[in-house]
């Protein structure tokens, strides 16, 4: 692959859950951050970062609702341990608004940005991945799909 700025994502099949209603809600947070990434460094105002910000945070919130609804409906036995991530996350979510709201410089702006990115992808890459196969192994799923 070649080198692409390390604030935008690209979606790849290699992201895919298996699971297109979810791959669909990742592709949208991909183009959420892509977006406020690109503001940040376009120098927008600060009251249209903090809408596209809030945009992607409701966003986040939205899909790990439906994420853990889908690990309860298929009984995942990684359940649990994935939720308290989400929380974590939430709540580092929310440390970081806070910073952003204040008054900080340009390049910690960006920073934030960066972090807000890397923790999605790699919570995605490294926890989403882990229930790809959750619909198959689920001991719930009364009826072969097949
Ligand atoms: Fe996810
Ligand atoms: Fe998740």
């Amino acid at each position: 692959m070649n080198a692409t700025p390390p604030w935008t994502v690209t979606w790849t099949e290699e992201l895919s859950v298996g699971i297109p209603e979810i791959d669909d809600e990742h592709k949208r947070f991909v183009i959420l951050l892509n977006n406020l990434n690109a503001a940040i460094r376009e120098r927008a105002s600060a009251m249209a970062l903090e809408a596209l910000m809030q945009d992607v945070f409701a966003d986040v919130r939205e899909h790990f609702r439906h994420e853990e609804q889908l690990f309860a409906q298929y009984g995942y036995e990684g359940h649990d341990r994935h939720a308290r991530q989400h929380e974590q996350i939430i709540r580092k979510f929310e440390e970081m608004s806070d910073t952003f709201r204040g008054n900080i410089s340009e390049s910690e702006r960006i920073q934030i940005g960066l972090d807000i990115k890397n923790i999605l992808v790699s919570h995605l890459i490294n926890e989403d991945m882990k229930y790809r196969d959750m619909q198959r192994a689920s001991p719930t799923a009364g009826e072969e799909q097949e």
